[in-house]
């Protein structure tokens, strides 16, 4: 693996090297990155991912060099192609973590980059080091990322997050999927034959239907580019909407993880989801921070 584009290219030996390597940190921090550089380029709106990223350089002992709001703050509003853009801060950086606004242009753009390219989310398609430290988090929950019942509720069709998820935990055996959202916003048909050539269940449910998965990944209703009224969501309203009554019914042994930001579909009470053991997002952030110093490791020092 040079660049990291999609989740598929994780392998379950990987992953499990990068767990180690994440473990590792914990126990010992160390400077894994003395002497180099890691640029990142956002094209999209960010703030836990870039800096997540940037805190996992530091943290290795590495510096960052960054541009945010790539679109109007880099040399593509002089009309330069992401390739020549990535070509370029290859002189400058041992490692570019970019997100992008749109699909399927990394792999091409990134073609001819000798430094390690990673894609810290890519349009609605991707978001590899997300399902990364998804899959990081739910082994650390469950000692285990096979014969497990996950539960994707919400936008599943501009949720990038869903997709790199779903293609991770289909290489383990015995795992079966739910998916819950509002009839157009739900998964793409990529992602279900996906499912379907690798022998995978996975069933449409209401919400309600879902509440005993051992894992409910809620995502929020994403802002679409609606060319007339500029970006735009729509909320997803109570039907997906995580609120105390739901979580009442919840088994204790369910953990709930998200993307985050998380907007109305987690309507509880903050002191419920700061010290509810079920509610795993805010480990998972943790987890983000740790799963990003080992890809990062992994990728520079291979
Ligand atoms: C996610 C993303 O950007 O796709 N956020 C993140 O990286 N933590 C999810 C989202 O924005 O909804």
């Amino acid at each position: 693996m040079k660049h990291l584009i999609k989740a598929q290219q994780f392998t379950p030996e990987i992953l499990q090297q990068l767990f180690s390597l994440a473990d590792s940190y914990q126990e010992q921090p160390r400077k894994a990155l003395q002497d180099k550089v890691v640029a990142t380029l956002f094209y999209q709106p960010s703030s836990r991912t870039r800096l997540s990223f940037e805190s996992a350089v530091h943290r290795l002992g590495g510096n960052v060099i960054s541009t945010v709001n790539a679109r109007e703050f880099s040399s593509v509003s002089k009309g330069e192609t992401l390739e020549d853009t990535l070509q370029v801060i290859s002189a400058y950086a041992d490692a570019i973590v970019v997100r992008h606004d749109e699909e399927d242009v990394l792999e091409e753009a990134t073609r001819y980059v000798s430094v390690p390219v990673i894609n810290a989310g890519d349009g609605a398609d991707q978001h590899p080091t997300q399902a990364l430290l998804d899959a990081y988090t739910i082994q650390k929950e469950f000692g285990r990322l096979n014969n497990l019942h996950v539960a994707f509720v919400g936008d599943l069709y501009y949720g990038r997050t869903v997709r790199s998820l779903s293609y991770l935990l289909t290489k383990y055996p015995n795992n079966r999927f739910s998916l819950v959202s509002p009839e157009d916003l739900s998964m793409k048909e990529d992602i279900l034959s996906y499912f379907e050539k690798k022998g995978v269940s996975f069933e449409t449910r209401t919400f309600e239907e879902v509440l005993d998965a051992d894992i409910i990944y809620m995502t929020r209703a994403q802002f679409i580019n609606e060319s007339e009224s500029g970006w735009a969501r729509v909320p997803l309203g109570y039907d997906f909407s995580l609120t105390p009554d739901i979580l009442d019914r919840i088994p204790s042994s369910t953990r709930v993880l998200h993307p985050l930001p998380h907007n109305e579909e987690i309507n509880l009470p903050k002191d419920i989801e700061t010290t509810d053991p079920r509610i795993a997002y805010f480990r998972q952030v943790k987890n983000g921070l740790f799963a990003r110093m080992a890809v990062l490791d992994y990728l520079i020092n291979k």
